[in-house]
């Protein structure tokens, strides 16, 4: 190995190796089965390879559109508009991303500012924690309930504060399986109504859901508007590795490996521009202050001062 001249301090010297390193290499050196990783032990549909292959002899290889495909846009757009009714904008709010991982980071740093909080709950996926701190913000914690891990809606609420900027919701969940009910998505809607959180939804499990019906954001128009849902390719067609930083899709011309709905692609422009606000509005910052229980602050001191900007724009 090359030594560096080059000091490298990590900006989170706290984050090890990823326990899903730790176990899948425990699980080979011991020849058990894996259970730690989420990919599977059986093969994609042979007629996928074929598709991206045939994609490839015919010229479709080369620097996609940053937001993704357009007709795979239209795609995952007629997709969540069958299975959820709500319909997406393909130009302004669906992105294409190479991993689930890459719309984590990119939906959290487009959104939270050093300062800010963000709401997750425990037992969480490793890379949420990490992508909040490193844009300064600070992860809250609740627990899912045990045996069941349901979310203990009391103590979100007790969390929720003129800090807080983003709700993180993995369902159905990794690793406890729980999933969201319609009853925690009309809390959740509650709990957020008139205030400037917004709520990220990694839905990659998605269409791996074996008992009870998944309840994505998408389905719930009030939540939706204030939502980027992330979704999954690599997982739901099982091809986690080779499929993972493509963007090409077998049956649009392009296979992509997972999608971002909500804002879209707004959420690079906004992450480099002014926020929305809906509490640029002062009756509106006083109000979800007061639905919050947090003391009144003048305009000048808060912290959503000077995010004036479009309104929030519902999909
Ligand atoms: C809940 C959850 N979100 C996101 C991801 C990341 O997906 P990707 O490998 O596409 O980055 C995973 C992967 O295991 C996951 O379990």
């Amino acid at each position: 190995m090359l030594s560096s001249p080059v000091a490298i301090d990590s900006k989170l010297p706290w984050v090890g190796t990823t326990i899903f390193t730790v176990m899948s290499k425990l699980a080979t050196d011991c020849g058990a089965i894996n259970l730690s990783q989420g990919f599977p032990d059986f093969q994609a549909d042979p007629s996928l390879f074929d598709a991206v292959h045939r994609a490839m002899l015919a010229g479709r290889n080369q620097y996609a559109p940053m937001a993704g495909m357009p007709e795979l846009r239209q795609g995952i757009a007629d997709k969540v508009a069958a299975l959820y009714g709500m319909r997406y904008d393909v130009d302004s709010e669906i992105t294409v991303t190479a991993g689930a991982t890459q719309a984590i980071f990119t939906a959290i740093a487009a959104f939270v500012r050093p300062g800010d909080e963000v709401i997750v709950f425990e037992p969480v996926y490793d890379s949420y924690v990490p992508a909040i701190e490193t844009v300064g913000g600070k992860a809250v914690y609740s627990r899912l309930l045990f045996p069941d891990y349901q979310p203990d809606w009391d103590h979100v609420k007790s969390l929720i504060g003129p800090r807080t900027r983003m709700i993180i919701v993995n369902t159905p969940n990794n690793p406890s399986c729980s999933l969201f009910s319609v009853e925690d998505m009309s809390v959740l809607a509650e709990l957020t109504r008139d205030s400037d959180i917004v709520v990220l939804g990694d839905e990659v499990y998605e269409h791996i859901c074996y008992e009870g019906e998944h309840q994505s954001l998408c389905r719930h128009p009030e939540l939706a508007a204030r939502s980027l849902v992330i979704s999954s390719f690599g997982k739901t067609y099982h091809i986690t590795r080779e499929c993972a930083r493509s963007d090409m899709h077998p049956i649009n011309g392009s296979l992509w490996t997972h999608y971002l709905c909500g804002w879209g692609f707004e959420i690079y422009k906004r992450a480099f521009g002014r926020l929305p606000s809906r509490a640029a509005d002062p009756r509106r910052r006083a109000a979800a202050r007061r639905r919050v229980g947090a003391k009144p602050k003048g305009p000048t001191s808060s912290r959503l001062a000077g995010r004036a900007g479009r309104p929030m724009r519902s999909c």
